[in-house]
């Protein structure tokens, strides 16, 4: 299944380009890391998904988070600050070359994070390295729907299971592939989601007359053009993670929502979320998430033309 050296896969191939969008985000991450880096005294500060090429992993180094030996090993001293978790066999070894020391787990996160299972627990370790104040869900794929339940928010509500431990703030970093695969159940069940908290939004943004349609029934979202889709994926998943992290006295708040072009054109979408703990938010939930959708509007930097490579002439929607 994972017969391909990692230079074949599409996506080592689009990492190895390094696009200025994704590099532009790299950098924003690197600012969220070293945001998170004060206070933090001992464990892991950062999980990724790493890919073949762990350009993120570069981006630390090169930032000076991560120190590197003489030989260019990891420095022991920093070894325990990144986690990193692949899945692709060889994309695996790819990245143990590249970064000597560095801990890498070959496995789905999914797994480990124990998504979709109701009673299994991770193990003691996994919890201490889920509990890492910066985590990074760097997919390359789509945002699914499966029987009224996506995966990446499903991971992510794990995630904030573990920080309830202690209810320290946290960042959440998604990026996915937004263009829509639902099909018409999972657009159904997605169209009514978004219908309880998306009027204001589509009424202030006078989104009302051109792109409303797309919360009608017999409009098909996997039709509609690749910016509406961004669109929708960018309020729809932090906006499902906020309601399930509500009642768990958790608030979402989104700081950057970059929007861009993936390899072949695919929209991306890439959140910054800042995941903090609020006791009064059950209190607040339909306030709270009926102004989210306008909150991650406010954020959007679309890195489509610009690609953000300088953050001078980043395009604010
Ligand atoms: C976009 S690349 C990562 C790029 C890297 N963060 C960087 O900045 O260069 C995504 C990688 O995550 C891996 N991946 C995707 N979903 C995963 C999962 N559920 N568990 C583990 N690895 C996963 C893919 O195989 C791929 O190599």
């Amino acid at each position: 299944m994972n017969a391909l050296p990692p230079a074949d896969r599409a996506i080592d191939l689009a990492m190895a380009s390094a696009s200025e969008s994704k590099n532009y985000i790299r950098s924003r991450w690197i600012q969220e890391i070293n945001r998170r880096r004060v206070g933090h005294d001992s464990g892991v500060l950062y999980v990724t998904l790493c890919g073949a090429h762990g350009l993120d992993i570069s981006a630390l180094i090169d930032a000076g988070v991560i120190g590197l030996t003489e030989n260019d090993s990891i420095a022991a001293a920093d070894a325990g600050l990144v986690v990193a978790y692949e899945k692709n066999m060889p994309a695996v070894a790819a990245v143990k070359r590249k970064f000597p020391g560095l801990k890498v787990v070959e496995s789905d996160i999914h797994e480990k994070l124990r998504v979709g299972a109701l009673f299994a627990s991770p193990s003691r370790e996994d919890k201490q390295i889920f509990r890492a104040p910066v985590i990074n869900l760097d997919y390359d794929g789509n945002v699914r729907i499966q029987d009224g339940k996506s995966p990446f928010v499903e991971a992510a509500v794990r995630l904030a299971e573990f920080h309830a431990s202690d209810m320290k703030s946290w960042s959440l970093l998604i990026t996915a592939n937004a263009s829509i695969s639902w099909d018409e159940d999972g657009q159904k069940w997605a169209k009514s989601f978004l219908s309880q908290y998306l009027e204001e939004e589509l009424v202030l943004s006078q989104k009302v007359q051109s792109d409303v349609r797309f919360l009608a029934e017999d409009c098909d979202l996997r039709q509609v053009d690749f910016d509406v889709q961004q669109y929708i994926v960018s309020i729809f998943l932090p906006l499902r993670l906020a309601d399930d992290l509500v009642s768990r006295h958790w608030l979402v708040s989104p700081s950057s929502v970059f929007v861009y072009s993936g390899g072949g054109g695919a929209p991306m979408v890439s959140w910054i979320l800042s995941i903090d703990h609020d006791p009064s938010a059950p209190a607040n939930r339909l306030r709270l998430l009926k102004q989210l959708p306008q909150t991650l509007m406010a954020c959007v930097e679309d890195l489509r033309e610009s690609g953000g490579a300088d953050g001078s002439d980043v395009a604010e929607r």
